[in-house]
Protein backbone atom coordinates (compact mmCIF):
# COMPACT_ATOMS: atom_id res chain seq x y z
CA UNK A 1 0.00 0.00 0.00
CA UNK A 2 1.13 3.37 -0.57
CA UNK A 3 2.77 5.16 1.99
CA UNK A 4 0.22 7.93 4.01
CA UNK A 5 1.79 9.88 6.83
CA UNK A 6 -0.59 12.11 9.56
CA UNK A 7 -2.29 14.98 7.39
CA UNK A 8 -1.77 19.07 8.00
CA UNK A 9 -4.88 19.86 6.93
CA UNK A 10 -8.22 19.08 4.98
CA UNK A 11 -6.50 19.62 1.53
CA UNK A 12 -3.43 17.45 2.63
CA UNK A 13 -5.50 14.53 3.69
CA UNK A 14 -7.45 14.70 0.16
CA UNK A 15 -3.76 15.30 -1.61
CA UNK A 16 -2.71 11.97 -0.11
CA UNK A 17 -6.04 10.16 -1.46
CA UNK A 18 -6.52 11.65 -4.35
CA UNK A 19 -3.65 13.63 -6.25
CA UNK A 20 -5.71 16.95 -6.52
CA UNK A 21 -2.78 18.83 -6.48
CA UNK A 22 -1.26 16.81 -9.63
CA UNK A 23 -4.98 16.96 -10.83
CA UNK A 24 -5.06 20.92 -11.12
CA UNK A 25 -1.98 20.73 -12.40
CA UNK A 26 -2.45 18.71 -15.55
CA UNK A 27 -6.20 20.02 -15.91
CA UNK A 28 -5.58 23.63 -15.32
CA UNK A 29 -2.79 25.58 -13.85
CA UNK A 30 0.08 23.75 -16.24
CA UNK A 31 -2.82 23.09 -19.33
CA UNK A 32 -1.21 26.03 -21.78
CA UNK A 33 -3.08 28.33 -23.96
CA UNK A 34 -1.95 29.84 -26.83
CA UNK A 35 -2.04 33.80 -25.97
CA UNK A 36 -3.26 34.78 -30.10
CA UNK A 37 -7.14 33.58 -29.49
CA UNK A 38 -10.25 35.85 -29.99
CA UNK A 39 -13.48 35.31 -28.63
CA UNK A 40 -14.48 32.77 -31.01
CA UNK A 41 -12.81 30.39 -28.52
CA UNK A 42 -14.45 30.79 -25.51
CA UNK A 43 -17.54 28.88 -27.44
CA UNK A 44 -16.67 25.67 -26.45
CA UNK A 45 -17.01 27.40 -22.44
CA UNK A 46 -20.09 28.91 -23.57
CA UNK A 47 -21.25 25.29 -24.92
CA UNK A 48 -20.08 23.59 -21.84
CA UNK A 49 -22.23 26.26 -19.36
CA UNK A 50 -25.44 25.66 -21.61
CA UNK A 51 -25.19 22.04 -21.06
CA UNK A 52 -25.05 22.58 -17.56
CA UNK A 53 -28.15 25.02 -17.72
CA UNK A 54 -30.09 22.26 -19.40
CA UNK A 55 -29.41 19.80 -17.05
CA UNK A 56 -30.69 21.90 -14.27
CA UNK A 57 -33.55 22.92 -16.01
CA UNK A 58 -34.53 19.26 -17.20
CA UNK A 59 -34.41 18.40 -13.89
CA UNK A 60 -37.06 20.79 -12.42
CA UNK A 61 -39.07 20.12 -15.23
CA UNK A 62 -38.86 16.21 -14.75
CA UNK A 63 -40.40 16.94 -11.03
CA UNK A 64 -43.67 17.71 -12.70
CA UNK A 65 -43.63 16.23 -16.31
CA UNK A 66 -45.78 12.95 -16.93
CA UNK A 67 -44.76 10.82 -19.75
CA UNK A 68 -48.23 9.50 -20.88
CA UNK A 69 -50.06 10.00 -23.40
CA UNK A 70 -53.42 11.06 -21.77
CA UNK A 71 -51.49 13.41 -19.41
CA UNK A 72 -47.51 14.42 -20.73
CA UNK A 73 -49.44 17.72 -22.94
CA UNK A 74 -51.64 18.81 -19.79
CA UNK A 75 -48.12 18.02 -17.76
CA UNK A 76 -46.25 20.71 -19.94
CA UNK A 77 -48.78 23.34 -21.18
CA UNK A 78 -50.97 23.91 -17.93
CA UNK A 79 -49.19 21.88 -14.62
CA UNK A 80 -45.67 23.13 -15.54
CA UNK A 81 -46.65 26.82 -17.40
CA UNK A 82 -50.23 27.56 -14.98
CA UNK A 83 -49.53 25.87 -11.81
CA UNK A 84 -46.25 25.51 -10.52
CA UNK A 85 -44.38 28.71 -9.41
CA UNK A 86 -42.25 29.14 -11.73
CA UNK A 87 -42.85 26.43 -13.92
CA UNK A 88 -42.94 28.85 -17.20
CA UNK A 89 -39.69 30.05 -16.08
CA UNK A 90 -38.05 26.72 -16.13
CA UNK A 91 -39.48 25.57 -19.39
CA UNK A 92 -38.56 28.69 -21.38
CA UNK A 93 -34.76 28.72 -19.75
CA UNK A 94 -34.83 24.68 -21.17
CA UNK A 95 -36.69 25.60 -24.52
CA UNK A 96 -34.36 28.49 -25.23
CA UNK A 97 -30.90 26.42 -24.13
CA UNK A 98 -32.50 23.50 -26.41
CA UNK A 99 -31.85 26.52 -29.70
CA UNK A 100 -29.74 28.72 -28.44
CA UNK A 101 -27.14 25.72 -27.86
CA UNK A 102 -27.26 25.11 -31.64
CA UNK A 103 -26.91 28.13 -32.76
CA UNK A 104 -23.27 27.90 -30.64
CA UNK A 105 -22.81 24.36 -31.60
CA UNK A 106 -22.64 26.05 -35.31
CA UNK A 107 -20.53 28.83 -34.57
CA UNK A 108 -17.77 26.52 -32.75
CA UNK A 109 -17.85 24.28 -36.11
CA UNK A 110 -18.00 27.05 -38.77
CA UNK A 111 -14.97 28.47 -36.16
CA UNK A 112 -13.02 24.83 -36.11
CA UNK A 113 -13.70 25.01 -40.26
CA UNK A 114 -11.86 28.12 -40.65
CA UNK A 115 -9.30 28.01 -38.70
CA UNK A 116 -8.40 24.26 -39.99
CA UNK A 117 -8.71 23.19 -36.20
CA UNK A 118 -9.24 19.43 -37.57
CA UNK A 119 -5.51 19.15 -39.16
CA UNK A 120 -3.38 16.45 -38.71
CA UNK A 121 -3.21 15.69 -34.45
CA UNK A 122 -6.58 17.40 -34.17
CA UNK A 123 -8.58 14.98 -35.98
CA UNK A 124 -9.99 12.98 -32.67
CA UNK A 125 -11.19 16.92 -31.09
CA UNK A 126 -13.31 16.83 -34.23
CA UNK A 127 -14.73 13.48 -34.64
CA UNK A 128 -15.64 13.87 -30.87
CA UNK A 129 -16.94 17.07 -31.65
CA UNK A 130 -19.10 15.13 -34.56
CA UNK A 131 -20.60 13.09 -31.73
CA UNK A 132 -21.48 15.74 -29.78
CA UNK A 133 -23.61 17.25 -32.71
CA UNK A 134 -25.13 13.62 -33.61
CA UNK A 135 -25.86 13.12 -29.78
CA UNK A 136 -27.28 16.51 -29.12
CA UNK A 137 -29.31 16.66 -32.66
CA UNK A 138 -30.86 12.92 -30.90
CA UNK A 139 -31.49 15.38 -27.87
CA UNK A 140 -33.30 17.55 -29.04
CA UNK A 141 -35.28 15.51 -31.27
CA UNK A 142 -36.34 12.80 -28.42
CA UNK A 143 -36.73 16.15 -26.35
CA UNK A 144 -39.56 17.62 -28.90
CA UNK A 145 -41.51 14.34 -28.37
CA UNK A 146 -42.17 14.94 -24.76
CA UNK A 147 -44.66 17.44 -24.44
CA UNK A 148 -46.89 14.86 -27.52
CA UNK A 149 -48.23 18.03 -29.01
CA UNK A 150 -49.01 17.87 -33.16
CA UNK A 151 -45.66 18.20 -34.39
CA UNK A 152 -43.95 16.04 -31.87
CA UNK A 153 -46.43 13.55 -33.07
CA UNK A 154 -46.01 13.88 -36.48
CA UNK A 155 -42.21 14.69 -36.60
CA UNK A 156 -41.86 11.65 -34.68
CA UNK A 157 -43.58 10.10 -37.23
CA UNK A 158 -41.85 10.99 -40.78
CA UNK A 159 -38.19 11.18 -38.98
CA UNK A 160 -39.09 7.37 -37.57
CA UNK A 161 -40.44 6.85 -40.45
CA UNK A 162 -37.15 7.77 -42.45
CA UNK A 163 -35.76 4.03 -40.82
CA UNK A 164 -37.95 2.10 -43.87
CA UNK A 165 -35.56 2.70 -45.66
CA UNK A 166 -37.36 4.09 -48.59
CA UNK A 167 -37.92 1.14 -51.51
CA UNK A 168 -36.51 -0.97 -49.11
CA UNK A 169 -39.52 -1.29 -46.94
CA UNK A 170 -38.10 -1.85 -44.00
CA UNK A 171 -41.46 -1.05 -41.88
CA UNK A 172 -40.78 -4.02 -39.54
CA UNK A 173 -37.74 -1.36 -38.44
CA UNK A 174 -39.76 1.25 -37.81
CA UNK A 175 -42.47 -0.62 -35.93
CA UNK A 176 -39.83 -1.89 -33.35
CA UNK A 177 -38.19 1.60 -33.13
CA UNK A 178 -42.20 3.21 -32.52
CA UNK A 179 -42.67 -0.49 -30.48
CA UNK A 180 -46.01 0.10 -32.24
CA UNK A 181 -47.67 0.94 -36.00
CA UNK A 182 -47.65 4.81 -34.97
CA UNK A 183 -46.16 6.53 -32.42
CA UNK A 184 -47.81 5.47 -28.77
CA UNK A 185 -47.13 5.19 -24.88
CA UNK A 186 -44.13 2.56 -26.02
CA UNK A 187 -42.84 5.34 -28.67
CA UNK A 188 -43.13 8.27 -25.81
CA UNK A 189 -41.49 6.07 -22.81
CA UNK A 190 -38.96 5.30 -24.96
CA UNK A 191 -37.97 8.81 -25.98
CA UNK A 192 -38.40 10.16 -22.50
CA UNK A 193 -35.82 7.14 -20.99
CA UNK A 194 -33.37 8.18 -24.36
CA UNK A 195 -33.98 11.79 -23.35
CA UNK A 196 -33.40 12.38 -19.60
CA UNK A 197 -31.16 9.35 -19.37
CA UNK A 198 -29.14 7.57 -22.59
CA UNK A 199 -28.38 10.35 -24.47
CA UNK A 200 -27.49 12.83 -21.22
CA UNK A 201 -24.81 10.14 -19.86
CA UNK A 202 -23.30 9.38 -23.56
CA UNK A 203 -23.08 13.25 -24.08
CA UNK A 204 -21.35 13.39 -20.63
CA UNK A 205 -19.11 10.73 -21.49
CA UNK A 206 -18.12 12.31 -25.07
CA UNK A 207 -17.67 15.81 -23.46
CA UNK A 208 -14.85 14.04 -21.19
CA UNK A 209 -13.39 12.39 -24.47
CA UNK A 210 -13.44 15.84 -26.38
CA UNK A 211 -11.87 18.25 -23.59
CA UNK A 212 -9.49 14.91 -23.31
CA UNK A 213 -8.24 14.99 -26.98
CA UNK A 214 -7.45 18.61 -26.58
CA UNK A 215 -4.75 17.85 -23.60
CA UNK A 216 -1.62 16.59 -26.61
CA UNK A 217 -2.21 18.65 -29.56
CA UNK A 218 -3.94 21.88 -27.89
CA UNK A 219 -5.98 24.10 -29.11
CA UNK A 220 -5.45 25.74 -32.36
CA UNK A 221 -4.33 29.90 -32.82
CA UNK A 222 -5.91 32.36 -34.66
CA UNK A 223 -2.63 32.87 -36.95
CA UNK A 224 -1.92 28.95 -37.31
CA UNK A 225 0.90 29.73 -35.84
CA UNK A 226 3.10 26.82 -35.13
CA UNK A 227 5.07 26.89 -31.67
CA UNK A 228 6.44 24.19 -29.14
CA UNK A 229 4.48 24.62 -26.19
CA UNK A 230 6.79 22.85 -23.28
CA UNK A 231 9.07 25.70 -24.36
CA UNK A 232 6.30 28.72 -24.19
CA UNK A 233 5.17 26.97 -20.52
CA UNK A 234 9.14 26.99 -19.24
CA UNK A 235 9.19 30.24 -20.52
CA UNK A 236 5.90 31.42 -18.12
CA UNK A 237 7.03 28.94 -15.53
CA UNK A 238 9.85 30.75 -15.30
CA UNK A 239 8.43 33.85 -15.03
CA UNK A 240 8.89 35.50 -18.44
CA UNK A 241 5.25 35.49 -18.43
CA UNK A 242 5.09 38.64 -21.55
CA UNK A 243 7.89 37.19 -23.58
CA UNK A 244 5.95 33.24 -23.45
CA UNK A 245 3.48 33.08 -26.45
CA UNK A 246 1.00 30.69 -24.01
CA UNK A 247 -1.03 31.16 -20.91
CA UNK A 248 -2.33 29.18 -18.25
CA UNK A 249 -5.80 27.58 -18.27
CA UNK A 250 -6.78 28.60 -14.53
CA UNK A 251 -7.38 31.50 -14.09
CA UNK A 252 -5.52 33.08 -16.43
CA UNK A 253 -7.62 32.08 -19.55
CA UNK A 254 -10.61 30.63 -17.60
CA UNK A 255 -12.00 34.30 -16.46
CA UNK A 256 -11.27 35.70 -20.24
CA UNK A 257 -13.65 31.84 -21.13
CA UNK A 258 -16.14 33.94 -17.76
CA UNK A 259 -16.12 37.31 -19.38
CA UNK A 260 -17.77 35.93 -22.72
CA UNK A 261 -19.63 33.52 -20.79
CA UNK A 262 -21.30 36.76 -19.15
CA UNK A 263 -21.78 38.59 -22.11
CA UNK A 264 -23.65 35.59 -23.40
CA UNK A 265 -26.10 35.05 -20.64
CA UNK A 266 -27.03 38.24 -20.89
CA UNK A 267 -27.95 37.82 -24.32
CA UNK A 268 -29.54 34.21 -23.21
CA UNK A 269 -31.58 35.83 -20.49
CA UNK A 270 -33.15 38.37 -22.99
CA UNK A 271 -34.42 35.57 -25.10
CA UNK A 272 -35.62 33.88 -22.17
CA UNK A 273 -37.59 37.12 -20.98
CA UNK A 274 -39.10 38.62 -23.98
CA UNK A 275 -38.62 36.10 -26.87
CA UNK A 276 -38.49 32.79 -25.96
CA UNK A 277 -41.49 32.23 -28.77
CA UNK A 278 -39.01 31.68 -31.12
CA UNK A 279 -38.07 28.35 -29.34
CA UNK A 280 -41.65 26.82 -29.62
CA UNK A 281 -43.49 25.94 -32.53
CA UNK A 282 -47.11 27.56 -31.93
CA UNK A 283 -48.66 24.16 -33.62
CA UNK A 284 -47.05 22.34 -30.73
CA UNK A 285 -49.71 24.09 -28.43
CA UNK A 286 -52.23 21.83 -30.26
CA UNK A 287 -52.03 18.10 -28.41
CA UNK A 288 -51.46 15.38 -30.70
CA UNK A 289 -53.88 13.95 -32.80
CA UNK A 290 -53.22 11.13 -35.23
CA UNK A 291 -56.32 11.85 -37.23
CA UNK A 292 -55.38 15.37 -38.38
CA UNK A 293 -52.40 15.61 -40.05
CA UNK A 294 -50.86 19.69 -39.82
CA UNK A 295 -50.62 20.87 -43.62
CA UNK A 296 -47.12 21.85 -43.25
CA UNK A 297 -44.53 19.43 -41.59
CA UNK A 298 -41.18 20.68 -40.22
CA UNK A 299 -38.45 19.92 -37.80
CA UNK A 300 -36.81 22.83 -35.94
CA UNK A 301 -34.34 25.59 -37.70
CA UNK A 302 -31.42 23.81 -36.69
CA UNK A 303 -32.67 20.90 -38.99
CA UNK A 304 -33.98 22.70 -41.41
CA UNK A 305 -30.94 22.60 -43.78
CA UNK A 306 -30.51 18.88 -43.61
CA UNK A 307 -34.20 18.57 -43.90
CA UNK A 308 -34.00 20.21 -47.13
CA UNK A 309 -31.74 18.01 -48.55
CA UNK A 310 -33.80 15.39 -48.25
CA UNK A 311 -36.91 17.24 -49.72
CA UNK A 312 -36.48 17.97 -52.98
CA UNK A 313 -35.53 14.71 -54.23
CA UNK A 314 -37.43 11.51 -55.14
CA UNK A 315 -37.97 9.09 -52.55
CA UNK A 316 -34.65 7.16 -52.65
CA UNK A 317 -31.94 9.35 -54.12
CA UNK A 318 -33.17 12.42 -51.28
CA UNK A 319 -32.74 9.54 -48.30
CA UNK A 320 -28.92 8.72 -49.86
CA UNK A 321 -28.32 12.87 -50.10
CA UNK A 322 -29.93 12.85 -46.45
CA UNK A 323 -27.41 10.54 -44.98
CA UNK A 324 -24.63 11.89 -47.23
CA UNK A 325 -25.63 15.00 -45.10
CA UNK A 326 -25.37 13.25 -41.81
CA UNK A 327 -22.25 11.63 -42.14
CA UNK A 328 -19.89 14.29 -44.33
CA UNK A 329 -18.97 16.21 -42.14
CA UNK A 330 -17.15 13.27 -39.84
CA UNK A 331 -14.89 12.73 -42.85
CA UNK A 332 -13.56 16.46 -43.71
CA UNK A 333 -10.51 16.05 -41.99
CA UNK A 334 -9.68 13.59 -45.18
CA UNK A 335 -11.51 15.63 -47.66
CA UNK A 336 -9.33 18.47 -46.81
CA UNK A 337 -5.83 17.56 -48.62
CA UNK A 338 -4.08 20.40 -47.76
CA UNK A 339 -1.56 20.05 -44.48
CA UNK A 340 -2.46 24.13 -43.75
CA UNK A 341 -3.89 24.79 -40.23
CA UNK A 342 -4.36 28.61 -41.09
CA UNK A 343 -7.04 30.81 -41.34
CA UNK A 344 -9.18 30.05 -44.55
CA UNK A 345 -7.78 33.95 -45.45
CA UNK A 346 -4.83 32.64 -46.35
CA UNK A 347 -5.77 29.47 -47.94
CA UNK A 348 -6.75 30.63 -51.33
CA UNK A 349 -9.69 28.70 -53.10
CA UNK A 350 -10.69 27.34 -49.68
CA UNK A 351 -11.93 30.79 -48.28
CA UNK A 352 -14.23 30.64 -51.59
CA UNK A 353 -15.22 27.31 -50.68
CA UNK A 354 -16.13 28.32 -46.43
CA UNK A 355 -18.31 31.48 -47.36
CA UNK A 356 -19.94 29.42 -50.34
CA UNK A 357 -20.79 26.91 -47.99
CA UNK A 358 -22.02 28.93 -45.04
CA UNK A 359 -24.25 30.79 -47.65
CA UNK A 360 -25.48 27.37 -48.72
CA UNK A 361 -26.51 26.44 -45.49
CA UNK A 362 -28.02 29.85 -44.81
CA UNK A 363 -30.61 29.06 -47.97
CA UNK A 364 -30.95 25.69 -46.82
CA UNK A 365 -32.45 26.69 -43.81
CA UNK A 366 -34.55 29.43 -44.99
CA UNK A 367 -36.15 27.21 -47.96
CA UNK A 368 -36.69 24.18 -45.32
CA UNK A 369 -38.87 26.08 -43.52
CA UNK A 370 -41.06 27.73 -46.38
CA UNK A 371 -43.71 25.20 -48.55
CA UNK A 372 -42.02 22.98 -51.23
CA UNK A 373 -44.09 24.68 -54.24
CA UNK A 374 -42.84 26.99 -57.35
CA UNK A 375 -39.78 29.01 -57.32
CA UNK A 376 -39.15 27.82 -53.26
CA UNK A 377 -38.56 24.50 -54.05
CA UNK A 378 -36.24 25.15 -56.92
CA UNK A 379 -34.24 26.94 -54.90
CA UNK A 380 -33.75 24.51 -52.31
CA UNK A 381 -32.98 21.79 -55.04
CA UNK A 382 -30.10 24.12 -56.51
CA UNK A 383 -28.72 24.91 -52.81
CA UNK A 384 -28.85 20.91 -52.02
CA UNK A 385 -27.18 19.99 -55.16
CA UNK A 386 -24.55 22.91 -54.64
CA UNK A 387 -23.94 21.11 -50.90
CA UNK A 388 -23.14 17.94 -52.72
CA UNK A 389 -21.06 19.76 -54.83
CA UNK A 390 -19.08 21.55 -52.71
CA UNK A 391 -17.77 18.23 -51.08
CA UNK A 392 -17.08 16.56 -54.54
CA UNK A 393 -14.69 19.55 -55.13
CA UNK A 394 -13.31 19.68 -51.90
CA UNK A 395 -10.55 17.39 -52.34
CA UNK A 396 -9.33 18.86 -55.86
CA UNK A 397 -8.94 22.90 -54.75
CA UNK A 398 -6.94 21.32 -51.34
CA UNK A 399 -5.23 18.94 -53.26
CA UNK A 400 -2.51 21.43 -54.70
CA UNK A 401 -3.07 24.56 -51.84
CA UNK A 402 0.13 26.28 -51.90
CA UNK A 403 1.94 25.47 -48.46
CA UNK A 404 1.95 28.46 -46.23
C1 LIG B 1 -21.69 20.61 -27.63
C2 LIG B 1 -20.70 20.33 -26.94
C3 LIG B 1 -19.30 20.85 -27.11
C4 LIG B 1 -18.55 21.32 -26.09
C5 LIG B 1 -18.96 21.45 -24.62
C6 LIG B 1 -17.26 21.68 -26.65
C7 LIG B 1 -16.21 22.19 -25.92
C8 LIG B 1 -15.00 22.61 -26.44
C9 LIG B 1 -13.98 23.33 -25.74
C10 LIG B 1 -14.07 23.80 -24.27
C11 LIG B 1 -12.95 23.56 -26.58
C12 LIG B 1 -11.66 24.34 -26.32
C13 LIG B 1 -11.86 25.83 -26.47
C14 LIG B 1 -12.51 26.26 -27.76
O1 LIG B 1 -11.92 26.14 -28.84
O2 LIG B 1 -13.68 26.67 -27.67
C15 LIG B 1 -13.30 22.95 -27.86
C16 LIG B 1 -12.50 22.93 -28.97
C17 LIG B 1 -12.85 22.36 -30.18
N1 LIG B 1 -14.08 21.81 -30.51
FE1 LIG B 1 -15.63 21.59 -29.27
N2 LIG B 1 -17.26 21.41 -28.00
C18 LIG B 1 -18.49 20.91 -28.33
C19 LIG B 1 -18.91 20.54 -29.61
C20 LIG B 1 -18.11 20.54 -30.75
C21 LIG B 1 -18.55 20.24 -32.09
C22 LIG B 1 -19.99 19.91 -32.48
C23 LIG B 1 -17.46 20.33 -32.91
C24 LIG B 1 -17.39 20.11 -34.39
C25 LIG B 1 -17.48 19.01 -34.96
C26 LIG B 1 -16.33 20.69 -32.08
C27 LIG B 1 -15.04 20.86 -32.54
C28 LIG B 1 -14.01 21.42 -31.82
C29 LIG B 1 -12.70 21.71 -32.36
C30 LIG B 1 -12.19 21.41 -33.79
C31 LIG B 1 -11.97 22.29 -31.32
C32 LIG B 1 -10.50 22.73 -31.37
C33 LIG B 1 -10.42 24.21 -31.59
C34 LIG B 1 -8.99 24.63 -31.77
O3 LIG B 1 -8.08 23.80 -31.75
O4 LIG B 1 -8.77 25.81 -31.96
N3 LIG B 1 -16.76 20.83 -30.78
N4 LIG B 1 -14.57 22.38 -27.74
Amino acid sequence: MAHFTKATSVHDWLNQRLAIDTLQRVLSKEYWIPKNINFLWAMGMVLAFTFGILLVSGIFLLMYYQPNVDTAFDSVNYTIMREVDFGWLWRHVHAVAASVVFLIIYIHMLTGIYYGSYKKGREMIWISGMLLFVAFSAEAFSGYMLPWGQMSYWAGMVITNLFSLGSLEFNGLVEWIRGDYVPGQAFLDRFFMLHVLLIPLAILGVIGLHFGALRIPHVNNQDGEEFDFEEEAAKYKAGNKKESKVIAFANDFLSKDMFVVSIYLIFFFYLVFWHFGFAMDPINFDPADGLKTPPHIYPEWYFLWSYEILRPFPKDPGLVAFGFAQVIFFLLPWFDRSPNAVPASRRGLFFFWFWAMVIDLIVLTAMGKLPPVGVYSLIGKVAAYAFIALWVILPFITRNEKRV
